[in-house]
């Protein structure tokens, strides 16, 4: 039986409520471009609409990325070697997990994640898959400082950031975040990452809006979130999902449309929408080769081998911690 032992590191209110979530809401909703985190997503009906987005047709990055995983295991354990601790972020219901697990045969396994309910059931389910494999999942959000478990100090760390997460930051974010982790994990470290690729703007629509009208009701239900646990009254049947391609910022860019002119309270608060107006809900860049290596190395990260024969295209990519000291 593997060791699960849990670390909180999420504030919470009184009512259990994470107090970031309703500071992001007002501080995003006060703005002339309204704007919510994308990581809001992710209560417990959130994280189970994107399960069931993974398994549509028409969004293939998790298709893909499965794919690469499974066809070049061989090489990613070649390339990283045996007995890391393998921390990963943003592990959601962890389904890649199990096949770099199986591959690299590592010391340990830190999940990290913001969503504890989906966390504890993943750990679980690991633990039971991987018997002997110590499990430490730390209970946070990897956009901000995490503390690593005690046991896991003296091995060498492989990050495994998959399923294109990335993405949903602008640059400058991400490369905190790549910094911040570099840090984190520490000089031996390696990090394993899933980047989606820039590809025909059709292809790249359809999977931010299917017709079956999943990915539409993850978008809306940030909004009935809010009215769960904000005590928000906002009228989600005047809101549809809009996503679009952006060019210029090589991002799929999803947003609320309000159908008509509306008021509505959160916490109190009074809030205005004109028709036609729309809250910004998730950026989701998209990287060629180039950009990709560069937002690595603006980060201190060298590129050390990419993957990325999927198709539709998309790209795992091994980076080693660029030593502090290294050539010009
Ligand atoms: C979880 C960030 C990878 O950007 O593709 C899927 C989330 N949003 N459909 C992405 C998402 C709409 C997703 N990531």
């Amino acid at each position: 039986m593997g060791v699960v032992r849990n670390l909180r590191q999420v504030d919470a209110d009184a009512a259990g409520v994470d107090i970031a979530f309703r500071a992001d809401v007002h501080a995003g909703l006060a703005q002339r471009q309204k704007a919510i985190p994308a990581r809001w997503f992710y209560d417990t009906i959130g994280s189970a609409l994107f399960e069931d987005i993974t398994a549509l047709p028409e969004y293939y990055p998790t298709r893909s990325e499965t794919d690469l995983l499974t066809r070049h295991a061989a090489d990613i354990a070649a390339a990283t070697g045996p007995a890391r601790a393998v921390v990963e972020l943003g592990s959601g219901s962890s389904t890649k997990t199990p096949l770099l697990l199986n591959a690299i045969d590592p010391s340990a396994y830190v999940p990290v994640d913001i969503s504890g309910d989906f966390l504890r059931g993943s750990a679980e389910a690991l633990a039971a898959r991987f018997p002997g494999l110590p499990i430490y999942p730390v209970e946070a959000d990897f956009t901000q400082r995490v503390t690593m478990p005690d046991e896991i100090a003296d091995l060498p760390k492989l990050g495994f950031f998959p399923g294109s997460t990335i993405g949903n930051m602008v640059a400058r974010t991400a490369i905190d975040l790549l910094r911040n982790w570099r840090c984190a994990l520490g000089e031996a470290s390696l990090l394993l990452i899933g980047i989606d690729r820039i590809k025909d703007v059709a292809t790249l629509e359809l999977a931010y809006d299917d017709p079956a009208g999943v990915t539409a009701a993850f978008n809306l239900n940030l909004l009935e979130r809010i009215n769960r646990e904000l005590g928000g009254d906002i009228p989600v049947a005047n809101f549809s999902h809009r996503a679009i391609w952006d060019d210029v910022h090589a991002r799929i860019e999803m947003h609320l449309v309000a159908a008509c002119d509306m008021e509505f309270t959160i916490d109190g608060r009074l809030y205005a929408m004109a028709k036609g107006e729309t809250i910004h809900s998730e950026n989701s860049h998209k990287y060629g080769a180039r950009d990709a290596n560069l937002l690595l190395r603006a980060s201190g990260w060298t590129p050390v081998a990419t993957w990325d024969d999927a198709d539709p295209a998309f790209a795992l990519i091994l980076a080693e911690a660029t030593a502090f000291r290294s050539a010009p």
